[in-house]
């Protein structure tokens, strides 16, 4: 199969793309490197692929090519690419989360029309919720973001969902809950914890580190999107969380172990758009694509933990 990761050369979309040629698959990732994190790190994501034959990396931004020629022959779409971070979504920001978040799933949908596609499988996210009345989040719930970036999340995965109701394309959903592990990108909590432990450094919270959090390994991540491409029925949309709510003071706690260094940490006032709590109900992808997470958090942070020990020469 020809299958198109969009948003290939960040998180979640270089580690997706691994798998997918180590499944065999021909593989063209696209992405434009846009300035949220610097471009290094995303060439770094690329390295692994560029020993794969069957990968093909298009630099370009998906806002100026011709997707039709792009989606040609392409039997799934895996849409990763978009702008990440609730809390610089606010302000003049919100112009650039409504171009690559919105417009352009709405561009890959008009060319999806066109083509013969499998699946289209968009990467939403569980901030598309808001904060909750009552956990576990269900897909039932009606969402409520409480930022920009969820709104902007939201609004794409409607244009999914309403593009498989009026003209079939093959669109499912899978509203990630905080994904983490190597390569998670930097302005991300675990990657900022991780790295100050390391290095001595003092770590920031946001309010009074008891929120929680539905944390969901990448590999677990990955697997829900095979799982997606191959069992999912058109139309739907799924949590995909990590299988347990856990307080951020906690995780850190963890990551004290791990690192073998106490954390130094300086709380601050809570960020507009944070939520303060998630939990996934997941037994809609456990009933219906036969998701289940394998990597509970201490085997995940450990993971992420030995990734940036490397990054940084630390033993
Ligand atoms: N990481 C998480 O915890 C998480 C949680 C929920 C949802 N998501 C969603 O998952 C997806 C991947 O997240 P991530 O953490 O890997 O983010 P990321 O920033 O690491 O990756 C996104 C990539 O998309 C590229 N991109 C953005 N706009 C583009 C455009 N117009 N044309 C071409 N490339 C473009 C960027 O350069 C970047 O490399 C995103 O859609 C994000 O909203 C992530």
């Amino acid at each position: 199969m020809k299958m198109l990761v969009t948003g290939c050369a960040g998180f979640i979309g270089s580690h997706l793309s691994e798998k997918l040629c180590g499944m065999g698959e021909d593989v063209v990732g696209i992405d434009c490197f846009t300035d949220y994190y610097p471009k290094a790190t995303k060439e770094a994501n690329l390295e692994k692929l560029k020993g794969c034959k069957n990968f093909k990396f298009v630099e370009a931004d998906l806002n100026e090519i011709d997707l039709e020629l792009l989606l040609k022959d392409t039997d799934a779409v895996f849409h990763q690419a978009a702008q990440a971070g609730v809390r610089a979504s606010w302000g003049k920001s919100f112009e650039i989360y409504t171009k690559n978040n919105i417009l352009v799933t709405q561009k890959l949908l008009e060319a999806a029309k066109k083509s013969n596609l499998k699946k289209f499988i968009y990467a939403s996210s569980s901030s598309v919720y808001g904060d909750a009345e009552k956990l576990p989040l269900k897909e039932t719930n009606v969402p409520k973001p409480i930022s920009p970036y969820g709104v902007s999340k939201l609004a794409a995965e409607h244009l999914c969902y309403l593009y498989w109701k009026n003209f079939g394309v093959p669109t499912v959903s899978l509203r990630y809950f905080t994904v983490y592990g190597p390569r998670q990108r930097p302005d991300m909590a675990f990657n900022k914890f991780i790295k100050a432990v390391l290095k001595g450094e003092e770590i920031v919270v946001y309010g009074d580190g008891k929120q929680t959090r539905d944390f969901t390994f990448i590999s677990d991540a990955i697997d829900a999107n095979i799982a997606a491409l191959e069992l999912a029925s058109a139309g739907t949309i799924f949590n995909i969380g990590g299988g347990s709510r856990v307080f951020l003071i906690d995780a850190i706690k963890t990551i004290e172990e791990l690192a073998g260094q106490k954390a130094k940490i300086k709380y601050i006032e809570k960020q507009k758009g944070d939520v303060r709590d998630t939990l996934a109900d997941t037994s809609l992808a456990k009933s219906l694509i036969g998701y289940e997470p394998k990597v509970n958090l201490k085997e995940g942070l450990e993971e992420e933990t030995k990734w940036m020990k490397k990054l940084f020469k630390v033993s």
